[in-house]
């Protein structure tokens, strides 16, 4: 571990700055990233630490990459920024959009781009509304997520957000935000399930956005979203037949489907885009994070042709005023283009998908760990749940921090991420080694003794 006492980067920062989940007492032993390599970032103090998380699930070509610098600076020289509001346009933007329509699903094909992950969901969010009043359907308005999901935190992507720690000193939620229960094969119990019953949990779990459905009214309902795998929420995977179900409940209420892909897409679950795996496109997709690595603020939302026909269609008071300033940066474009040529050139999908089949094999030797609950993960994308008593599935007071003190660990050896709770997330770049992935893999296995013996 680095010298504790606050070096001078730190008092400066202290003074001046508000962290995003700010937290006075982490900031005296922050962390003063000053470069990075592939899988490697270095501190002020030079020491190196394994990214297990990629930055924050983002950076998936790596640190270090100047290509993507370049393209900044080529762009920048050219044209640093423009407007994108209708009656303008860029080139970059132009090309990233041609590009998403045909890596994305085959009924999206029309893009709006954003700063980041919530801006991308509040627009998914408006969308879906604006969608309904066109189509006559003024009143469908709610919003359906699940307990669990991360969606961002500005208000309505808070509301969303079904992370309860979130809401205490923001509320009240924006009104018109339902949740329901993740389908979480861990501790998903289902309840009020009559004897005889033949359905799955999948299924059992998907049939809980029918029931809150008809409990509200299909004819107040907009949207209902979900990460096709949860990510913060400490990588959920849901059971293969869920989403299936879920498409097909969306379809019979005539419910729009969205999914946030803002850490599933771009590879990160071994397809470009997660769905795919169970077979079903969206409606809106939202989409940040991977696009750029990390490298340039840029997210945004793909719509159905559906929709999009709505859009081009209406005219008038009914316009869809919704606008960011940034929205279609040539640079963040430039850059997002930049790195999906490296993520193609470089072959790194199936790369990924290798890597993550060896991070998986060696985080499931560590269930035999009598603390390690849980090992589970869909393509590079993986977490260890652990547990007071891996019987009951018991969850260790929180005034113990177990979490906490397994992270200190990790770091005190050489790697970073972030937890939920008790749970260890890793989310490794595609580029990083294979000999890498195992010292990941190593170092969690020696914190986790560490901290709660052998
Ligand atoms: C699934 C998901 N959606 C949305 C967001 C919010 O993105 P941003 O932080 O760019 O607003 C995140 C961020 O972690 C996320 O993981």
């Amino acid at each position: 571990m680095h010298d504790l006492s606050p070096s001078d980067d730190l008092q400066r920062d202290q003074a001046h700055l508000i962290h995003s989940l700010h937290n006075q007492a982490y900031q005296q032993q922050a962390h003063v990233w000053v470069s990075g390599q592939g899988a490697t970032l270095v501190d002020e103090t030079g020491k190196e630490y394994l990214d297990a998380l990629a930055g924050l699930w983002n950076v998936i070509v790596g640190h270090g990459r100047s290509e993507l610098g370049h393209a900044a600076a080529r762009q920048m020289g050219r044209l640093g920024y423009a407007s994108a509001y209708a009656g303008s346009t860029n080139r970059p933007a132009i090309e990233l959009a041609e590009r998403m329509a045909a890596l994305t699903y085959p009924r999206i094909n029309r893009f709006f781009f954003t700063c980041g992950g919530a801006e991308a969901n509040e627009s998914a969010f408006k969308t879906a509304r604006f969608f309904w009043k066109l189509h006559g359907k003024p009143g469908k308005t709610k919003i359906i997520s699940r307990t669990w999901g991360y969606h961002g935190t500005t208000l309505a992507a808070m509301s969303a957000t079904g992370l309860n720690n979130y809401w205490p000193m923001f509320e009240p939620r924006v009104p018109g935000f339902v949740q329901i229960e993740s389908p979480y094969p861990y501790r998903f119990q289902p309840a009020d399930v009559p004897p005889g019953d033949r359905r799955t949990p999948g299924q059992i779990a998907a049939d809980l956005l029918e029931a809150a459905i008809l409990r509200e009214g299909a004819d107040t309902v907009a949207a209902f979203i979900g990460e096709p795998v949860q990510g913060a929420g400490g990588v959920i995977v849901p059971p293969d037949d869920y989403w299936p179900r879920i498409r097909q409940i969306c379809d019979r209420h005539q419910v729009l489907l969205i999914a946030d892909e803002v850490i599933t897409g771009f590879g990160r679950t071994g397809d470009w885009f997660a769905l795919t795996r169970y077979g079903i496109e969206p409606d809106i997709m939202s989409f940040a994070k991977g696009i750029t690595s990390g490298y340039f603020p840029l997210g945004g939302i793909g719509v159905s042709d559906a929709i999009a026909t709505a859009l081009d269609e209406a005219t008038g008071s009914q316009t869809w005023m919704h606008a960011f300033t940034y929205s279609a940066h040539p640079v963040g474009c430039a850059v997002a283009l930049a790195n999906l040529n490296i993520l193609e050139r470089e072959d790194l999908l199936p790369r990924a998908r290798g890597l993550g089949e060896r991070l998986f094999a060696r985080l499931k030797t560590l269930e035999s760990h009598p603390h390690v609950g849980e090992v589970r993960g869909q393509g590079l994308l993986a977490a260890v749940e652990l547990v007071a008593d891996k019987h009951t599935k018991a969850e260790f007071p929180p005034e113990e921090k177990i979490g906490h003190r397994v992270h200190q660990a990790t770091q005190e050896r050489g790697m970073f991420t972030r937890m939920r709770g008790d749970i260890y997330n890793l989310a490794p770049c595609y580029v990083a080694h294979q000999t890498e992935i195992d010292r990941m893999v190593d170092i969690l296995g020696v914190g986790i003794e560490a901290v709660l013996g052998k």
